[in-house]
C-alpha cells in the first residue's frame, strides 16, 4: 500500500491563513506585527529564502524589514544593527539568516537578539526554556514538523520517535518537542551503530541529516509516519533536482504517511516563522 502524502503546501497555507486573520484583528487595534530579516553576504540559497520570507510576511499583512549587509561587514556593525532592531518597537521578530560569514561568531550574534524577538528560537535562553518544558520561542522547522505530526496522528504519547540528525536548528529541538509530547525519543546520527535497526523501530521517523536519499524504504517500519526535513540539490539525468534525506520512492511503499520533497516540511518553516512573529507581537502587546 502506498503511503498517504502529507501535503505541507496545503497545510502551510492553512497556517498562513490563520496568521493573516489574526494580523487583521491586530491591525484593527492599530498594531502591525513586524519581522526584520538580516542577510549578510550573497549566499544564493540564503538570498532565495530571504526573498520568500519577505514576500510571505507581506502577504500575511505584516511589515517586512529587510537588511542586506555586505559579506565584509564587521561583527561590531552587525551587533549594532541587532541592538537597533532590539530597541525598535515596530520590530517584533528578528531573524539573522544563517550561515554567517566565517569571520563572525554566530552564537554571539544570535545571543545578542532580544529573546522575546528571537523568532528562530535559537537564543540560548529559548533553547533552555524549551529543554526544560517551559514556554519559549520554538524553532520554525521542528515546530512545522510537530504540527503536521499532530494533525496526522493526534496524541503522540508513547510512540517511538527517531530523529536522525543532531543539529541545533532541527534535530535537538525536534527531539525536545517530541519528548514534551511524551514520545520515546532516540536521537540518531552519523556515529549511531546499526542505524537501519534504530530507524526500523520508529513509529515516527524524522530525517534531518542533509544527505540525499540516505534512508531507504527498508529502514522504514511498515505504517510509520516519515517526516523528511532534507532539501538536497542533486544533478540527475542532466537536470538539477531537489530530493530529501529519505529515498521517497521506496519509503512511500512502506510508510503509512510521508512528506514529499519539495512540498513537505519546507513550506511549513516559513509559515511557522510568521506564526512565531505573530506570537512575539501578541506577547509584546499584552
Ligand atoms: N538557515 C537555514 N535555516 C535557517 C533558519 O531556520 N533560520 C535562520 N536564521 N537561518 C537558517
Amino acid at each position: 500500500m502506498a503511503a498517504d502524502i502529507i501535503d505541507g503546501k496545503l497545510f502551510s497555507s492553512g497556517v498562513r491563513g490563520r496568521v493573516a486573520a489574526s494580523v487583521s484583528e491586530l491591525k484593527a487595534r492599530g498594531i502591525v506585527p513586524g519581522l526584520a530579516v538580516v542577510l549578510v553576504g550573497e549566499d544564493p540559497a540564503s538570498q532565495v529564502y530571504v526573498r520568500n520570507k519577505g514576500i510571505q510576511t507581506r502577504e500575511a499583512g505584516m511589515e517586512s524589514f529587510e537588511h542586506k549587509l555586505d559579506a565584509s561587514v564587521s561583527q561590531e556593525e552587525l551587533l549594532a544593527l541587532v541592538a537597533r532592531l532590539n530597541a525598535d518597537p515596530a520590530v517584533h521578530g528578528i531573524l539573522v539568516q544563517l550561515p554567517l560569514p566565517g569571520h563572525m561568531d554566530a552564537e554571539a550574534v544570535i545571543n545578542a537578539i532580544d529573546p522575546q524577538k528571537d523568532v528562530d528560537g535559537f537564543h540560548i535562553l529559548n533553547v533552555g526554556l524549551l529543554g526544560t518544558g517551559q514556554k519559549s520561542m520554538v524553532p520554525c522547522t521542528p515546530l512545522g514538523c510537530l504540527l503536521m505530526l499532530k494533525d496526522r496522528l493526534g496524541d503522540l504519547a508513547g510512540l517511538n520517535a527517531v530523529v536522525v540528525g543532531r543539529s541545533n536548528i532541527v534535530g535537538k529541538p525536534m527531539a525536545q518537542l517530541l519528548l514534551k509530547e511524551s514520545c520515546t525519543v532516540t536521537i540518531a546520527h552519523s556515529r549511531t551503530k546499526d542505524l537501519a535497526a534504530v530507524c526500523r523501530g520508529a513509529d515516527i521517523l524524522v530525517a534531518a541529516v542533509g544527505r540525499p536519499r540516505m534512508i531507504p524504504g527498508d529502514w522504514v517500519k511498515p505504517g510509520a509516519t516519515v517526516i523528511d526535513v532534507g532539501i538536497n540539490r542533486i544533478e540527475e539525468g542532466g537536470k538539477t533536482r531537489l530530493v530529501g534525506d529519505v529515498d521517497y520512492d521506496s519509503a512511500a511503499q512502506v510508510a503509512g504517511a510521508i512528506t514529499p520533497v519539495p512540498g513537505g516540511v519546507g513550506p511549513m518553516t516559513i509559515a511557522c516563522l510568521l506564526a512565531n512573529t505573530l506570537t512575539a507581537c501578541c506577547r509584546a502587546n499584552g
